[in-house]
């Protein structure tokens, strides 16, 4: 897409924009060519906090010049109103469906099919992922993005384009022009990663929301919320592999890209689309698609998203157009479905267990099946919720499914198959181990067991607290948090610090091998980052993440006893949810006692990590400055901001504790002084509080 000059000349052009003003034409080429680099190659040049300043730089300009805003512009993706109803919009192809094959047997099959059709000895196939998401159609009119679809029911979709600028490897606008292109309509995928899905689930179930199902119901979900500004959160990618309609630029020849499907994709990936074109493959027979096809089937969870199989078409365009489509799949294409990660089981049992917050979370007990290369014999329902919705009983036939190493769900009770014998699932009024009533809080799905020494709460905390994500104990797992506490070896998380370890020598299963084991990987989790203690302490709303968050913020885990609850919520992705947990945590005497006694034992407390050059005099204070400055350029402040520990923020809200003002300060100092709590400054103040 951009050649090693190009790049070059456009990296020479940012440093110069990020110093001094510059026109509006440079400010979007840069803009895009940056988004290019981070969205669709994974590949930035800038930091975020640098395309932060440009981008506003740009919509400084627009604002004060609205007549030279263009639709493409990088500032035009921001839908700044909810979508009320999507309209329902005809696409210009069908999108169809694609006929499937399961073996080798059927591919041949569909091979000899293909070839007696349009009378070949042989045929070029070319062959990529299929994946799991959200079909999308884009259309293209003289290189502007004019709209984005659903699949809907094929014939016609909802226009979701304000969602769709939203996903940032999307281009606004793409050079179809110089391939003699003047409206095209694409077909491509969108999808969420595996990680983004789990990053977005683990933050679901901390506020006690119910998980989605997987990442292909995240996608297109998502393309249908009403707040564009969600979607934009969402970590959502588009990869394009299909142009299902073109027409041609007037006194214009269509490029012979065209011609064929690889050199289509090639185009898309030129015009800064995101495609398959790193995994796709030109094969030249159908025996090496087989091969393509098994090879590919074993690196399926090496991709960063779930593909359910290959595409496999006719190369040649022309063959294609001579193959045409029955009414519901084009005869020149089939998928080759990997093994299903989808069985049935018959529902046996409901258990409830205690979680390590107090919430009950129904698990259904299945007929173990096996399911993508594990035996799945536990399903979380999750709350009561997700049963109601379900409608799952007892002694139901369910769906199962398993992707990747998503944890396995119920896809569905299979209703037809019931007899009547089946049994609703009824949620117990008391704790199962404690016996403690339980309460269902206001506004959460789950019920609770509020008793904080619940047994089961007490081991959930410890399994959780030595946990891979948290201080990573290797050799305890929570099979032995089990068993050493049911023999009252350990009973809270400093005792995992000084366990008996002749006691456990004792134990069935405990050599001196691995004694030592656990020994070492208790002794090095001393030594873990802050981030992973405060994961691992459990705090209520507080995921991987905000622990990362957190961890920045303090020299000393015990900092956070002195800090407000205004104070917590200026931290990012704080709000006053989160913040509340966290004061309230910080403010309970067993747990400073507690953590107190794992510094006694030689837990690092400390944030090892904080970077040295950073002064600390604004720490945990946020900056915006507004109108021109007596002597500082606006970069170079809001430099020093960040080079002494502050943070700076976009916008005038509650969050914001100073306003640094200068010359022809406009809607900002009235927002700020409305607000009340916010201080304004001048420069020579704010220079003061940095000397
Ligand atoms: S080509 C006219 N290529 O799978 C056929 N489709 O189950 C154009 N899909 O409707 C589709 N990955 O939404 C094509 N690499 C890929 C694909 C792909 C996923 C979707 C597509 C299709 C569905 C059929």
């Amino acid at each position: 897409m951009y050649t090693k000059e190009q790049t070059q000349k456009l990296q020479s052009v940012t440093k110069k924009l990020l110093k001094e003003p510059g026109s509006i034409n440079d400010l979007r080429d840069v803009l895009r060519f940056h988004e290019h680099r981070y969205y669709v190659l994974d590949e930035p040049l800038i930091s975020d906090f640098e395309y932060d300043q440009l981008y506003k730089n740009l919509e400084k300009i627009e604002a004060e010049t609205p007549e030279l805003r263009t639709p493409d512009s990088p500032t035009q993706r921001v839908g700044n109103s909810l979508n009320k109803e999507f309209v329902t919009v005809p696409h210009l192809v069908p999108m169809l469906s694609l006929d499937n094959s399961y073996n080798a047997d059927d591919l041949i099959e569909w091979d000899k099919r293909a070839k007696k059709l349009i009378n070949a000895d042989n045929i070029e196939y070319s062959a990529e992922p299929k994946f799991d998401g959200a079909s999308i159609s884009l259309i293209y009119e003289n290189d502007i993005l004019v709209r984005g679809a659903t699949r809907g029911d094929g014939v016609a979709g909802d226009d979701v384009t304000t969602n769709l600028k939203q996903i940032k490897s999307i281009p606004l606008s793409a050079k179809f022009s110089d391939y003699g292109i003047q409206r095209v309509e694409i077909r491509g995928e969108v999808l969420m990663t595996r990680q983004s899905f789990k990053n977005y689930n683990q933050h679901l179930i901390e506020q006690g929301l119910a998980p989605l199902a997987n990442p292909r119901n995240a996608a297109s979900g998502s393309l249908r919320m009403k707040d564009p500004m969600v979607v934009r959160k969402r970590s959502l990618e588009a990869i394009l592999y299909h142009i299902s309609y073109v027409a041609k630029s007037p006194n214009k020849k269509l490029d012979k890209a065209l011609d064929s499907h690889s050199g289509a994709l090639e185009m898309l990936l030129q015009l800064g689309f995101k495609t398959p074109a790193k995994q796709q493959e030109v094969l030249k027979g159908i025996e090496d698609v087989v091969d393509f096809c098994n090879e590919f089937e074993k690196k399926r969870d090496n991709l960063p998203y779930e593909i359910d199989g290959i595409v496999i078409k006719v190369n040649n365009v022309e063959l294609q157009q001579r193959m045409g489509s029955t009414t519901h799949h084009p005869r020149w294409a089939i998928a080759f479905k990997f093994k299903a990660r989808q069985a049935t089981s018959k529902l046996i049992n409901v258990e409830f267990q205690v979680g390590r917050t107090g919430s009950i979370t129904p698990v259904a007990k299945i007929e173990p099946v096996h399911i993508g290369g594990v035996t799945v014999t536990s399903i979380s329902l999750f709350n009561p919720d997700v049963v109601k919705e379900k409608d799952v009983r007892i002694g139901d036939t369910v769906l199962v499914e398993r992707a990747g190493d998503v944890i396995p769900y119920i896809v569905k009770p299979l209703t037809e198959l019931r007899k009547g014998t089946e049994k609703k699932i009824v949620f117990p009024k008391n704790c199962p181990v404690c016996d403690d009533e339980l309460v269902k809080p206001e506004g959460e799905a789950v019920l609770r067991c509020v008793n904080i020494n619940c047994e089961a709460q007490v081991i959930e905390r410890i399994i959780h607290f030595v946990s891979k994500d948290a201080m990573d104990i290797k050799s305890f797992g929570s099979a032995n948090v089990v068993k050493f506490f049911e023999l009252d070896l350990l009973k809270d998380i400093p005792g995992i610090y000084t366990l008996d370890y002749e006691k456990i020598s004792e134990l069935e299963g405990f050599g001196q091998k691995s004694i030592d084991n656990l020994k070492t990987a208790i002794e090095n989790s001393k030594t873990q980052p802050l981030h992973r203690l405060i994961f691992g302490l459990g705090i209520r709303y507080v995921g991987e993440t905000t622990a990362k968050t957190l961890a920045k913020a303090v020299d000393h885990l015990l900092d956070f006893e002195k800090f407000s609850l205004e104070e917590l919520q200026n931290l990012e992705d704080v709000g006053i949810k989160v913040a509340g947990s966290i004061y309230q945590f910080f403010h309970l005497e067993d747990n400073i006692e507690m953590i107190k006694k794992l510094e006694k034992l030689g837990v690092n407390l400390k944030n090892t990590n904080k970077t040295v050059e950073v002064d600390g005099k604004l720490n945990q204070q946020t900056f915006l400055f507004t109108g021109s400055l007596p002597t500082l350029k606006r970069s170079d402040a809001e430099e020093m901001v960040e080079k002494n520990g502050g943070k700076l923020l976009g916008s005038v809200s509650s969050k914001l504790n100073y306003l640094v003002v200068g010359e022809d300060a406009g809607s900002k100092l009235d927002k700020a002084k409305k607000v009340g709590t916010i201080k304004i400054i001048s420069e020579e103040e704010f220079l003061k509080m940095i000397k």
